[in-house]
């Protein structure tokens, strides 16, 4: 362990498997107060006691959310903000992609949900404590398929018309790069960033939540041609700790550098129409 981290709080979302487990113990092993958020209880508890056994930091807690559920995420803000006076790191991380559509317990299609109205919710209610933090840094994990999507689906987020498991899903991690757009122009004079990344073909549990082909396709090509884990999480990493990107904001990172993201990921009225809606779909909170 070494103490680049020392002193600083990280909130990593999806922490208990894939790129998030690895930026959490990464983090970890930089000397930070680490908090993890998964939705199973088990798996948290195992996650913990791994990430201390390796790195050394028992600094490392984690907290149970199911993050596509609203009520959850609030509450998972509340005991956040009622344990840690000061949140340095927030990575936004916890994903997923749904071959068929699903529908949240509170009536929203699953990837929507889970993928932008998460980053959006969490990071909204974590902000005053963030700000009172600064310097601060918001990441947001998002993803080259954002490329796939040429614009955000302002009368139908939750595809009712015509769903494809793709197509949301690359919906969503426009988004997420749309969020950090406006989230970095809200935070302009704050010392807070925000950033958002794609990590790469990862091998990690993505996909494995489907069934049949999508499943199957999915391990065989991590097999074939993704990058590992560790390699996987080391954007996240570089754009929660490096002195190298203290003050760059608002910025699309690959394999650790600021690369352009697609045209429709650069639409500022787009991110500012999509602020305005993730804060009406999230109202009731
Ligand atoms: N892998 C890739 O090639 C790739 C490429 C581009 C972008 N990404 C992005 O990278 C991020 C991390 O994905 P990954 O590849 O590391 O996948 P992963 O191994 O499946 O990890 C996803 C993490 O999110 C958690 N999670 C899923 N649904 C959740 C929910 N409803 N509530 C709380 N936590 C939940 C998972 O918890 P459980 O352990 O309980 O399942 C797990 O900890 C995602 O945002 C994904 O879109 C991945």
């Amino acid at each position: 362990m070494n103490t680049q981290m020392a002193g600083k709080t990280c909130i990593v979302t999806g922490a208990t498997n894939g790129i998030g487990e690895m930026t959490a113990q990464v983090l970890a092993n930089m000397g930070a107060t680490v908090v993890g958020v998964g939705r199973n209880r088990a798996k948290c508890s195992e996650t913990a006691t791994r990430i201390k056994a390796a790195t050394g930091n028992q600094a490392v807690e984690f907290l149970i959310a199911d993050l596509s559920v609203q009520a959850q995420v609030c509450k998972l803000a509340d005991e956040i903000k009622s344990k840690y006076a000061r949140i340095d790191v927030l990575v936004n991380n916890a994903g997923g992609y749904f071959a068929t559509r699903q529908m949240t317990s509170e009536g929203i299609e699953m990837t929507w949900a889970l993928n932008h109205l998460n980053y959006f919710l969490l990071t909204d209610l974590l902000l005053d404590v963030i700000k009172k933090s600064a310097p601060a840094r918001i990441v947001n994990v998002s993803s080259g398929a954002h490329v796939g999507a040429r614009g955000i689906n302002f009368d139908d987020t939750g595809f009712a018309g015509k769903y494809s498991g793709w197509s949301t899903y690359s919906h969503s991690k426009l988004a997420n790069v749309l969020f950090t757009v406006e989230l970095s122009r809200r935070l302009e004079g704050t010392g807070v960033t925000a950033n958002a990344l794609h990590p790469g073909f990862v091998a990690t549990g993505f996909g494995a939540n489907n069934s049949g082909v999508m499943r199957v396709g999915m391990k065989i090509m991590q097999r074939i041609m993704a990058r590992s884990p560790e390699k996987g999480a080391e954007t996240s990493i570089y754009l929660a700790s490096s002195p190298e990107v203290e003050g760059v904001t608002g910025k699309y990172f690959d394999n650790k550098r600021a690369v352009t993201s697609s045209a429709a990921a650069q639409d500022a009225d787009a991110a500012k129409r999509l602020w305005a809606l993730s804060k009406e779909q999230t109202k009731m909170k």
